[in-house]
């Protein structure tokens, strides 16, 4: 394979996230956060896992780190566990110095070895006593406050050494399969025709309300009064597939296409990197069960100016235009989604889950979109996939993942001719540095570039995470 030509001072690593690694629930003080209620309330929901062990890294993360060394990454993608810090999660609950200390070690401990932080504020576990106190993320008022006060402590905290910040990972995903179709915690569902909790049809459009207004408070926050002292950089990370018309020669596949992006990223990107409404079509089928945004939450917007969009990318789909009314595909703008198009070529090659095809030319493309559309210098905070058949291998198999080495190289090249087509992109994360609670999926879906052992917790590189450093020490700096 050449080597791929990419723009000077490009950072690169990898990304994990607490609650998917570190274990050690009930150590030190940390506070229960809505997933471990999730996941031991409801255990049919997350195949019976549960993140109470996890990798272990909470006691292990010196190796951890070393397997970064090991891995020559540059720079190591990683979130805070809210209730670690706050444990009751509020803005007038105590500090919890046990916790505090605990991510100062890691952030000690990885500039020692040259890698760069990066953190990510929210990665999905919002702490328990908020939600059972006001609702969390379903109040718009109290949970912007809170999120701001954790921020505060973040920033205060560990700012002096922490220049590279994510307030939240995957918004869409938070009000969606929280509050949508109830895949994720706390597992509510907008669209169940049997709830007994009464109309819920507007929760994930609130919560993405609350959301979008955290982040604003955090960012503006940050804006005011760290930047100058600290000179750090703040951005949010966004998911998002890319889509193509089912029927290419139909022009209602195509607007579909537009409007599913639109519903998915639009949705968060207008009012955060532009401090825009949100898309039109999100508002002509939605109609008053999306809340806008007043004159000073707007004035709030722009005072959050980002400094990237953080964009986590894993394939691409078709989509198809519907007729029948919404509701059921409320959340993907009234679209239906296909792997296949109507002559029955499919997006890409499988993976080792159902919803990731290897799409790496549709990352080209949206690559551009996104960078046409909002205007922001991109980091790549998350790519990777499972391998096919991966579920059931042993650790010998599992570390020969050429698959994923593969996937790992196509979207690499990709992000090198993106760059050559002019966007403006500045690192890139791979998803994740070690196999790990794959949130419902459990723990049998591996995303790891190092083979997690369960019962001994023992790491095991694969093959990939070599491949990667191999493509790094190659590159060409484009100057
Ligand atoms: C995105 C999420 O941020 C991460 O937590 C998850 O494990 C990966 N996607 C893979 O599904």
């Amino acid at each position: 394979m050449s080597p791929i030509s990419l723009p000077s001072g490009f950072e690169w690593g990898f990304a994990t996230a607490a609650y998917q690694i570190e274990g050690a629930v009930n150590e030190e003080g940390r506070g229960k956060s809505i997933w471990d209620t999730f996941c031991h309330l409801q255990p049919t929901r997350t195949k019976g896992a549960d993140g109470d062990i996890a990798c272990d890294h909470y006691h292990r993360y010196e190796e951890d780190i070393e397997s970064l060394v090991k891995y020559g990454a540059k720079a190591y993608r990683f979130s805070i566990s809210w209730s670690r810090i706050i444990p009751l999660g509020g803005r007038d609950d105590p500090i919890n110095e046990l916790g505090i200390a605990f991510y100062n070690k890691l952030i000690d401990s990885l500039l020692a070895r040259g890698i760069t932080p990066w953190i990510t504020l929210y990665h999905w576990d919002l702490p328990q006593g908020i939600h059972d106190r006001y609702g969390g993320w379903l109040n718009v008022e109290e949970s912007q406050l809170d999120f701001e006060r954790y921020a505060k402590a973040c920033y205060e905290r560990f700012g002096d050494r922490v220049k590279n910040w994510i307030t939240l990972n995957e918004p869409w995903i938070v009000s969606i399969f929280g509050y949508g179709n109830g895949w994720n915690a706390p597992g509510r569902s907008s669209t169940n025709p049997m709830s007994t909790e009464g109309d819920t049809s507007t929760e994930p459009w609130t919560v993405g309300k609350s959301l979008i207004m955290s982040h604003a408070r955090a960012t503006a926050l940050y804006n005011r009064d760290f930047r100058d002292s600290q000179k750090g950089q703040i951005g949010i990370s966004l998911n998002g597939d890319y889509y193509e018309p089912w029927d290419s020669n139909e022009q209602r596949d195509h607007d579909a296409a537009e409007r599913r992006m639109e519903f998915h990223i639009g949705w968060f990107a207008n009012p955060v990197c532009l401090a825009q409404d949100y898309p039109e079509c999100m508002r002509k089928q939605l109609g008053d069960r999306l809340p806008g945004f007043t004159e000073s939450e707007f004035a709030l917007l722009r005072e959050a100016d980002v400094d990237f969009y953080g964009m986590n990318y894993y394939t691409s789909q078709y989509a198809r235009h519907r007729e029948e009314s919404p509701l059921d595909t409320d959340f993907l703008g009234n679209v239906e989604e296909l792997q296949e198009n109507k002559e029955g070529i499919s997006i890409g090659e499988k993976s080792g889950v159902s919803w990731l095809r290897s799409t790496p030319n549709l990352f080209r493309k949206h690559l551009t979109r996104v960078y046409q559309k909002y205007g922001k210098p991109i980091y790549v905070t998350e790519n990777g996939c499972p391998c096919p058949g991966e579920e059931n291998m042993t650790c010998e198999e599992a570390i020969k993942d050429d698959y994923r080495a593969q996937y790992f190289a196509d979207h690499l090249d990709a992000v090198g001719k993106s760059c050559s087509d002019g966007s403006d992109i500045r690192g890139y994360f791979a998803w994740s540095l070690m196999d790990n609670l794959e949130w419902s999926d459990g723990y049998g879906v591996r995303f790891g570039v190092t083979y997690t052992n369960y019962d001994t917790l023992e790491r095991t590189p694969k093959r990939s995470a070599l491949l990667l450093k191999s493509m790094f020490d190659q590159r060409i700096d484009d100057v």
